[in-house]
């Protein structure tokens, strides 16, 4: 059982320093995290996760710990199929929290063999998320404090020449 890899799921639309804050801090825990694209049909998606892989892979500057990869379906079959156990969410306010119970309840007892652990996410990004991130990109307000260049980049592609 390789316990030292952890799975770091997420519609990633896009990735912000929020997240990257998350993922730096796994690392001192993990040896490995695998970034995982949710390929989530529900959720209408800015990005494709073609677009969501260049802008993680140019994030993480070619750190050898870190893969980026997409998941269809539920995560439990991802993280079973990969061999992995541990799941990591990033925590921000109270109101992220039921919703991460449901899901890490939902999951625990669809595979009793995988676990989520939380993180509290810095007080510097707790209120960054990739929705208002998005509402602030499109209306041309600045982002650059929140998400890496290629990715205030391609959000100002995308939405200021819509
Ligand atoms: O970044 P997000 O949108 O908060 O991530 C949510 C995500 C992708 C981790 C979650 O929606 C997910 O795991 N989707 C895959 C489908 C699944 O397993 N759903 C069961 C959750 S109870």
């Amino acid at each position: 059982m390789i316990k030292r890899i952890a799975v770091y799921p997420g519609s990633f639309d896009p990735i912000t320093y929020g997240h990257l804050d998350i993922l730096t801090r796994g690392l001192e825990i993990f040896e490995k995290v695998i970034i995982a694209i949710a390929n989530n049909i529900e959720k209408r998606s800015l990005f494709s996760v073609e677009e969501k892989k260049e802008m993680i892979l140019e994030a993480i500057n070619g750190n050898k710990n870190v893969l980026v990869d997409s998941f269809d379906g539920l995560l439990v079959d991802y993280v079973k199929r990969i061999g992995a156990h541990i799941v990591i969410r990033g925590l921000r306010a109270m109101s992220d929290f039921e919703y991460e119970f449901q899901m890490a309840s939902m999951n625990r007892s669809l595979n009793p063999d995988m676990d989520t652990i939380f993180m509290m996410t810095s007080k510097d990004y707790f209120f960054v998320s990739s929705r208002t991130i998005k509402e602030v990109a499109a209306f041309g307000g600045s982002v650059s404090e929140f998400v890496p260049p290629l990715v205030e980049k391609r959000l100002k592609e995308k939405l200021l020449k819509r």
